[in-house]
């Protein structure tokens, strides 16, 4: 009987002992569930107390920059994101020569006509957005319509440096004028030469500006029609035809590898002889006032060498350098510059981006404000891309700021925890 009982009691107490068990890990289930969602409202809360990243580069003297191609003209998320975080806009090809230069349609002087019909829709999107536009580019020796430089547009025969010069002044004056007549004030900036720094072994040996006479084995036509010369002039043009009309418009220099200690020199070089006083330059006018660093950092097409603190060294050094020869300053195109998904790459890549933002966030302390726009061009992830893309090697895959799918990543909010505190 005695024992009888104790194995009651026994089981009994298992029984409240089990019993309280269930309820403790219910609870504990339960706490860890109210903790999650805790979480997960903090997250959201987070979320929405970000303020825009381009407003919180106000106070610190710059602008945030994104990108769009007419592929995306129609896409709201795409659009969305750029009016939530950014107040300057560039266009990935659509103020190109190459997109604007109509074959075939001459104008009563015999200048080609242009056709503004895509970049005026992309113009369109930004007015009604409210974001100003980086006028990229106006000359351009890569993806250049051949048939530009041709003495009657269609016989290989190339034309004089004389025609050459009027087509170039007629062509810059063209677009120029074009967008301050139907947008005025909405570009705000323009690239009026892009990498004409060669790499070496692309421009003739005693050139300490470096300026290409070919690209990847190809010849650089200005360049073969008109001469070394044909930056300076370029900037000539695009400079009259602004004072002439008042038009409130910066021109930059625009290049690639801008922060490498050997190319800045030779840009640096290139800058003082088209700011130089000449026959070209008579009155000794400031014809290029600001530099335009791409900023692809990382490896080409390959891990390593993405994601180096030296670069961050190196693009502020850039930046400081370029300043001090009293020039504006823009990053115009970057990328950081990532190839592969583990969590490690993903969290180096959201921490390189914080560094950099942070010493961003500071430049214009030791440059005089004389930074002006931080512009990304690799905004999103792009995990489909194939290998043989030429994105794939210029930006990374997963390069972005968001996902794919236009979701902030953690790269994004280390941007924003940096520009923020
Ligand atoms: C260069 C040009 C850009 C763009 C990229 C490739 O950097 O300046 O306009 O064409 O190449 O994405």
């Amino acid at each position: 009987m005695m024992k009888k009982n104790r194995l009651v009691l026994v089981s009994c107490f298992l029984y409240i002992a089990a019993l309280q068990c269930l309820s403790c890990t219910g609870k504990k289930e339960a706490q860890k569930a109210d903790t999650s969602k805790q979480a997960e409202q903090k997250t959201e809360i987070a979320e929405v107390e970000m303020k825009p990243l381009y407003e919180l580069a106000a106070p610190h003297g710059f602008m945030m920059g994104g990108a769009i191609g007419y592929e995306q003209i129609n896409n709201e998320k795409h659009k969305n994101m750029l009016k939530g975080d950014f107040n300057s806009v560039t266009f990935t090809n659509e103020l190109k020569a190459y997109s604007l230069l109509d074959w075939g349609v001459r104008q009563k002087n015999g200048m080609p006509a242009l056709n503004f019909n895509k970049a005026d829709q992309m113009m369109d999107f930004a007015q009604e957005a409210g974001l100003k536009v980086r006028g990229h580019v106006l000359v351009w020796d890569a993806y250049m319509t051949e048939w530009f430089f041709y003495e009657d547009y269609k016989n290989k025969t190339f034309a004089s440096k004389d025609v050459m010069l009027k087509r170039l002044q007629n062509y810059i004056e063209q677009v120029i004028t074009h967008f301050e007549t139907k947008y005025p004030g909405v570009i705000y900036a323009w690239d009026v030469v892009n990498e004409a720094v060669g790499d070496g072994g692309d421009f003739k040996a005693d050139d300490k500006s470096h300026v290409r006479t070919t690209r990847g084995g190809t010849k650089n036509l200005f360049y073969e029609t008109i001469g070394h010369d044909y930056v300076k002039y370029a900037f000539k043009y695009a400079y009259d035809c602004i004072k002439k009309n008042g038009y409130d418009i910066t021109l930059f220099y625009n290049d690639y590898n801008t922060f490498q200690v050997g190319k800045r020199t030779a840009i640096c070089n290139l800058i003082d002889e088209i700011n130089a006083k000449d026959k070209i330059n008579p009155d000794g006018s400031k014809l290029c006032q600001g530099i335009g660093m791409q900023c692809y950092v990382g490896g080409y097409g390959t891990q390593s060498g993405c994601m180096n603190p030296n670069d961050i060294r190196l693009i502020k050094e850039a930046i400081e350098v370029y300043a001090k020869k009293d020039l504006q300053v823009q990053i115009t195109e970057m990328a950081v510059r990532n190839y592969q998904k583990d969590n490690y790459s993903i969290v180096t890549h959201a921490e390189f981006y914080g560094k950099l933002a942070k010493m961003i966030k500071d430049i214009n302390s030791t440059c005089d404000g004389k930074f002006t726009c931080w512009a990304i061009w690799g905004l999103l992830d792009n995990p489909g891309l194939p290998e043989s893309d030429y994105s794939y090697k210029m930006n990374g895959p997963y390069c972005g700021l968001y996902t794919w799918d236009y979701k902030k990543k953690d790269a994004y909010k280390k941007v924003n925890e940096a520009l923020a505190n």
